[in-house]
């Protein structure tokens, strides 16, 4: 019988592979021991004046001063939220409200169209309820933004551009360097969406000339329900909650302090890992690209082959359902997203793959953990080469199997 080589699946049970980094890496261990400790010497609330509370605080300041060093950021530049996403829209409607705040004028945004969905939400709230323009650009049909044309877009009364570091679909890098250095010679401001990259390529605030960088704990191995927002010198956000005055009211709330350690301390584990870690996804990688074609016919890579996320591999297969795929697989004992449209929540396909202009049905994205072996990617592709040939049969059984054209 085959076992999984993969230390992390046994995590979740011996016969299952994991592959939804993307989504949430499992809890580093030396994570859940910090936050096991935290959660029993921490736990006061670190805005009082009792020893318990410094106790918290101690904790807080340390766990934040670590995570700002290695970001290359200021401790004070780091605004702790609960969650990539609640840090991209204070990303977005923050900085919107400070610089509203400040008497600034300018209600032009600039962003793309393989944003997260969270990114685009938030630009469609000014849009809609502020009366901001918003201009969303698109991509080459490998998920890349182009950075001469997003610059185009930037117009004199630009406050900000709003741009990924990765594609969380397809694992596309976006030239957020070059838009950032062009963007702040014109004052206009740069928020870096670095949900899928912050400890897994080596990037800070600096390298990436951003003003705002936002960050998801759960995919880099911390705790889940921790994100940040790191707001360089020329960056300003106001909170979105009222409530107080904690981390400089720019998110009111008691802070996670336990979740706050743990993420500091899988931010060291994955920084001091990042280049064996990434050099190992990127051979997997690699593999899982020249074998899935092999082995499923009718099968579209997206992505680009350079340049790319280490740990995120996506294709669709034609004739086939998303949603049908992922279960299927899972019964397989093998885990994958799907962005498809019957495998969303949303119910829509991804507006990634839409923008691409690839094919939205039978889409799986791998998300490839440290662990995975090349033997674990073969039995991947083994189960998905079987599964997609099962349900492409049954599919034939049903009914007349739709053109490409119409799969689009
Ligand atoms: C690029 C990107 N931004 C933001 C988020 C939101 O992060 P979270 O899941 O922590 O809310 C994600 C999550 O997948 C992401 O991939």
């Amino acid at each position: 019988m085959w076992v999984p080589t993969s230390p992390t699946n046994t995590l979740i049970g011996m016969s299952r592979l994991y592959l939804d980094h993307a989504s949430a890496w499992p809890l580093r261990p030396e994570a859940a021991t910090a936050w096991a400790d935290a959660a029993s010497a921490a736990w006061a609330d670190p805005a009082r004046g009792h020893r318990e509370a410094r106790q918290a605080r101690d904790l807080l300041d340390r766990a934040t001063g670590t995570t700002a060093e290695l970001l290359g950021a200021a401790d004070e530049a780091v605004v702790w939220t609960g969650s990539g996403t609640e840090a991209v829209v204070l990303a977005v409607l923050g900085s919107a409200r400070a610089a509203e705040r400040r008497g600034e004028r300018r209600r032009h945004l600039v962003t793309s169209a393989v944003e997260h969905s969270s990114v685009l939400a938030a630009c469609e709230r000014l849009r809609d309820e502020a009366g901001y323009e918003l201009t969303v650009v698109g991509v080459d049909r490998s998920g890349v933004v182009d950075a001469e044309e997003l610059l185009a877009a930037v117009r004199d009364d630009t406050l900000a551009v709003h741009l990924q570091h990765a594609n969380h679909e397809v694992g596309a890098i976006q030239p957020t360097h070059e838009v950032s250095v062009a963007c702040r010679e014109r004052g206009v401001l740069v928020h870096v969406d670095a949900c899928q990259t912050v400890g897994q390529l080596g990037l800070t605030l600096e390298t990436l000339g951003a003003d705002l960088l936002s960050a998801s704990a759960a995919k880099f191995g911390g705790p889940r329900g921790v994100g940040l927002l790191v707001v360089g010198d020329r960056g300003r956000v106001d909170a979105l909650v009222p409530g107080d005055d904690r981390q400089r009211r720019r998110r009111a709330g008691m802070e996670d302090v336990p979740g706050i350690a743990a993420t500091a301390v899988a931010l060291t584990v994955a920084t001091a890992r990042m280049d064996t870690e990434r050099s190992a996804r990127e051979v997997v990688r690699r593999h899982l690209r020249a074998r899935l074609p092999e082995a499923v016919p009718d099968l579209e890579l997206h992505g680009p082959l350079a340049d790319a996320h280490p740990g995120i591999v996506a294709a669709s297969a034609l004739y086939v359902d998303g949603e049908a795929l992922v279960q299927a697989l899972d019964a397989d004992g093998v885990a994958v997203h799907s962005g498809s449209s019957c495998a969303t929540t949303s119910g829509r396909p991804s507006h990634v793959l839409v923008a691409m202009e690839a094919l939205t049905h039978g889409h799986v994205r791998l998300g490839i953990g440290p662990e995975l072996t090349v033997d674990d990617a073969d039995h991947v592709v083994d189960a998905i080469a079987r599964t997609v040939e099962r349900l492409r049969g049954e599919a034939g059984m049903r009914r007349r199997l739709p053109t490409a054209q119409e799969h689009r």
